[in-house]
Order: C-alpha cells, then structure tokens, then sequence
C-alpha cells in the first residue's frame, strides 16, 4: 500500500526531508536535516508526523522553526495534516567526562572582576531559569570563603550523604551544593592554596550529582585562586561575566575576561546586572562590543531580587512575569543556545557553515 503512494508521487520520506532540509537552525545557521534534527518521522497517507530534537530546552525558537518547517512542507505536492513535536538532546562537553569522571554536560562559571555585582543572584536565577525549561542543571557554589547560594536557594541544610557521597541539597529543580553547609555558620573560613583546591575538588567528584545537562558555578569575585583551581580541575564550556552598568565596572570585568581567555576558557559573553537611574546603562554591551563577545542582556536594578535574593525566592521563581526575572530569562537561552554552538563546534561530526551577517 506503502509502495502504491510513492508511484503515484504521494508524500514521500525522500521529499519530506529534502523540504526540511530548506529549514535552518537560527542559532546554529544548519539546516535541520544535517544536523540530525528531524526526528521519529512517520508518513500515514499524506499527512506527517515528526520530532524536533533541539540541542536545548531552552529554545525559544520553536515557534520560528515549526512556522519554517510548515512552511517547507507545504512546497511538497499532496502534503496533508503536519504535526511537529519537540524534544531536546544537550550535546555533551566530551572533556569533562574524560577528565573528572561526572556526567556534566556542559559546564558553565558566572564570574565578575570584582565583587558583589551580582554573581550569585545571575547564577541562582540562570540555573532555576533553566531547569524550568526542561534542563537536569546543578548549581556549586564554588565561592568557598563567602558562600551564599544556600540562602539564596532557600534551603539551608543538605541531605544526609550516601554511600560515602555527599547528596545535593535540591530546590526549584536545581541540585546545588555550598561550603556552607559543611562549616558552621559563625566558624571562620581561612583557606590556603592547597586547601582551596582540594575543597573545590571534593564538592564536584564526592557529591552524588548524576547526570547533568548544565553544571552552573558560582564564582568568588575577582581574579583569584578558585578561578585558576576551577580551571585546573575540570574543563570549563564557557564563562559568563557580570559586570555593573557604570565604567569603572566595566574595566574591572576587563580583567576577569583577560584572565579567562588566558586561561582559554570561552566567554559566552556579558550580562549587565542593576541597570536602571541609579548606576545607569550602556557598560555591559560597550564592553561586550570592544571585546569582541556576546552582549547576553541586561538585568534592571530591582528590589525584588535583593528580597528574593535574602529571602531564598529568586525573581524568576517569586515574580516570574516582572522585566528582571525576564530578562533573566533571556540571558539564560543565550547561553543555552551560546553553549550548544560552542560544544557542538568542539565535536568532530560538526562542520560548521559560514555564519550569515
Ligand atoms: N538586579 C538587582 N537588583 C537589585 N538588587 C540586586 C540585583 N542583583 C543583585 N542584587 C543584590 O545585590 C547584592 C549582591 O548580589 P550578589 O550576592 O548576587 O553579588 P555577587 O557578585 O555574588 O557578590 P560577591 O562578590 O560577594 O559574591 C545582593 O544583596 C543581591 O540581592
Ligand atoms: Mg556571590
């Protein structure tokens, strides 16, 4: 029956295909063909079914790539009822598997120049941001001497470990694990080289993360030894910086992205944070452009996300409709979609074209 469609010319798998392959990936400028995208086809008299497979959860731009691929198929004679479904595969960061053992896809360090900029809040946010569009995401917060995701997160304790492993605390989705739940709370934190090293190691190989799709880290402000021991110790996919809106801030983030580069990490790019009358606007995408990086959004000052921040309710979870936790929500497909681009580019089956524009 199946054979008696193709000789009369009805709707083919072979012209299916050939019109999807007209539709291209807006973030990765393929088509969807050749990036093995166009998934579980199936062909019942004329009308066709398939899935989608993104290389994030976190796409917004489904609704661009089903309006693009209706629009291919209607080029092909005959063609019926189309239903297009969704599914997403994170492209794995190779390294990090060979070389710390944990199945973290991809690994992502908010970092700044220096401090109190807002390192934290943008990972917190960025970690729930993404776990709410599908992604499996751990959050470590790597600023040993400061630690404050707990807080933030809202939970203050973790699980009792097993089987000698440390279990992450889990709230909104997120897997994170602090320094502060292994101190207490008025004991002072000194840290030497070595010390520092060895702890940052134990809260990524002694913790029970499992399978990860993004692996966000929070970094402690400045240029110092955990960003060098980071680095040593895993393989980093990419670097977001979060600067102030003013000048000066700016430069101070100059010298974090120099020292990422140095230590040939990539920059996905920068994230402007309390933009608005008091500090103004504009440091951000300035220094984004004369860096030759990825302006990724900025965040207005809101008293919301200091309060959600003490609080242990971040804006993208307490207010998800306010223009912060918007914002938040932008910058986190950003760097979803920045993050596939550059681990897919990492992988060898992955050529890529001449990027348009
Ligand atoms: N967009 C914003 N609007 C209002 N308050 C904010 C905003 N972003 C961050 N804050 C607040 O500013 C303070 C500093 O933020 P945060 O702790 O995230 O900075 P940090 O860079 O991680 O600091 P540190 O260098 O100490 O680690 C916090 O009280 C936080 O709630
Ligand atoms: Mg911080």
């Amino acid at each position: 029956m199946f054979k008696r469609k193709e000789q009369e010319g009805g709707v083919t798998e072979t012209a299916v295909m050939a019109a999807l392959s007209n539709v291209i990936e807006p973030e990765l400028h393929r088509d969807l063909v050749s990036l093995n995208m166009i998934r579980d086809l199936k062909i019942e008299g004329n009308d066709v079914t398939f899935t989608i497979m993104l290389t994030t959860p976190a796409c917004p731009l489904r609704g661009k790539m089903e309006a693009d691929s209706r629009a291919a198929l209607a080029q092909v004679p005959d063609i019926g009822q189309i239903t297009v479904k969704w599914d997403s595969s994170v492209p794995a960061d190779a390294r990090i598997k060979d070389q710390l053992g944990q199945s973290f896809r991809n690994t992502i360090a908010v970092s700044s120049g220096k401090g109190g900029v807002g390192k934290s809040t943008v990972a917190v946010n960025l970690a729930i941001s993404l776990a709410k569009s599908g992604a499996r995401v751990g959050l470590l917060d790597a600023d040993i001497l400061g630690p404050n995701i707990p807080m933030m997160m809202g939970v203050e304790q973790m699980p009792p470990p097993q089987n000698r492993k440390m279990v992450p605390a889990e709230n909104f989705g997120v897997k994170f694990i602090s320094m502060a739940f292994l101190v207490k709370p008025d004991q002072p934190l000194i840290w030497r080289g070595p010390m520092l090293h060895s702890a940052i190691r134990q809260l990524l190989t002694d913790v029970e993360w499992g399978e990860l799709d993004y692996l966000i880290i929070d970094l402690p402000p400045g240029t110092s030894d955990a960003q060098l021991t980071l680095a040593q110790v895993l393989p980093l996919s990419g670097t977001i910086v979060v600067t102030q809106p003013m000048q000066v801030a700016a430069s101070d983030a100059l010298r974090g992205l120099k020292m990422f580069e140095k230590l040939e990490v990539p920059i996905l790019g920068v994230v402007e944070n309390m933009s608005g009358e008091i500090f103004g606007t504009g440091a951000g995408e300035k220094l984004a452009t004369d860096y030759d990086t990825e302006f990724l959004g900025s965040v207005p000052m809101d008293a919301n996300v200091r309060v959600g921040g003490d609080g242990g309710q971040p804006i993208v979870e307490a207010f998800p409709d306010s223009p912060a936790a918007q914002a938040l929500n932008e910058i986190a497909q950003k760097v979803a979609a920045r993050i596939s681009v550059l681990t897919l580019q990492k992988s060898t089956n992955f050529i890529p074209i001449e990027l348009v524009g």
